[in-house]
């Protein structure tokens, strides 16, 4: 029977991780072989190697390649496509820090956007199992301020934004996932018959797998509020500072809509398994629900962790609210996001 090969981009980093460890526990893919590809430039081999450890009854079953998507496309070639007959493919590789694109935005053009359009042309070239099933990490990032709430997948035009109105995405790592959706959107038009392609949105995704196989590794002082949170927590960072007090929200702090990263990582399961009918989908994977910077530390509180803070500037980039309607992925991808708040950070802080 001719060997059936999911490959995984990005599959060493925090969602990847997650991701590889649902395809594991999941007997649907006990035959397929899985394919992790990753440059680790943002991660390492510590989540894998215990992954594979625990969970990888089959040795063989799982491989691990380091490729950088940008610049080794040969080896991609060589390595990946030439020996794998590829039928799906979940690719998460990219750099996702705002703050660094907005510093290095050629570098997250170059990373993001040439390593995905490398990936897509040996897809394309070597497409064994028609139709491919393309399943791309993208980001809610890409609706930019002003959005109707909840956000919908046609809050906005996308591709029509313009950056004087400060509709669409507001920084370059945003700006590299709506051009890689209009790439997408391009390429189903071109050649729709061999694409099945779903974008995920992610909205805020937190917390790490309960039985601690999984855990988020953040190198440095961490960007984003969670793992910022777990290092103050863990007397690593001295407080949280807390970025603007007078948002137009109820306690005047920014609202997100935290995921638990076990939930997103079964959505690209779902997404998976879902029979899609057209060429190209697009789902917001998120809880529909927002919560505010100061009601997050009021959950640490609750379960018995002291997170000592101040209010601080705002941060330039942030909108008020930010939270999803993931209507569309409850109904067609049969997915829901099942854990709340409480386990959210209670698993953040264990991870
Ligand atoms: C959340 C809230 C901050 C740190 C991020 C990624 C983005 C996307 C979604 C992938 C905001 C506040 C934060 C701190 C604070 N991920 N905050 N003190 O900005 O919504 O977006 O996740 O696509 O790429 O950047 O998440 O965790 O950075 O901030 O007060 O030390 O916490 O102002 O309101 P964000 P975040």
């Amino acid at each position: 029977m001719e060997e059936k090969v999911i490959l995984l981009t990005g599959g060493t980093g925090y969602i990847g991780s997650h991701i590889l460890l649902e395809l594991l526990k999941d007997s649907k893919y006990n035959n397929h072989t899985l394919v992790v590809v990753d440059n680790l430039s943002n991660s390492n081999l510590k989540n894998f190697s215990r992954l594979i450890r625990k969970l990888d009854f089959q040795k063989q079953r799982v491989k691990f390649h380091q490729i950088n998507l940008a610049t080794e496309s040969d080896r991609l070639e060589k390595e990946i496509f030439c020996c794998y007959h590829v039928e799906a493919i979940i690719h998460l590789a990219g750099l996702k820090s705002v703050k660094e694109s907005i510093q290095e935005p050629l570098m997250y053009y170059q990373n993001n956007v040439v390593g995905t359009l490398n990936l897509l042309a040996l897809v394309k070239k070597y497409c064994y199992a028609t139709p491919i099933r393309f399943i791309f990490s993208s980001s809610a990032t890409v609706y930019g301020e002003g959005c109707l709430l909840p956000i919908k997948e046609d809050a906005r035009k996308l591709g029509g934004y313009d950056r004087s109105s400060g509709s669409g995405p507001i920084n370059p790592y945003g700006r590299t996932k709506l051009i890689l959706e209009e790439i997408l959107r391009d390429l189903v038009i071109e050649q729709g018959s061999i694409w099945k392609i779903t974008i995920l949105r992610y909205f805020n995704p937190i917390g790490a797998d309960p039985n601690g196989l999984v855990v988020e590794d953040p190198t440095g002082i961490p960007e984003n509020l969670i793992p910022y949170v777990v290092k103050v927590i863990r007397g690593e960072l001295p407080e949280l500072n807390v970025f603007g007090n007078n948002y137009s929200t109820p306690d005047g702090t920014c609202i997100r809509d935290y995921i638990h990263v076990v939930d997103l990582a079964k959505a690209h399961l779902a997404a998976l398994k879902y029979d899609q009918l057209s060429n190209l989908e697009i789902f917001n994977i998120g809880t529909g629900t927002g919560y505010s910077v100061l009601e997050v530390i009021s959950e640490f509180k609750k379960l018995g962790y002291s997170v000592p803070w101040k209010f601080a500037a705002r941060r330039p980039g942030d909108s008020p609210q930010v939270y999803a309607d993931s209507s569309r992925a409850e109904l067609l991808l049969d997915w829901k996001a099942e854990l709340g708040l409480t386990e959210m950070c209670r698993d953040s802080i264990r991870g």
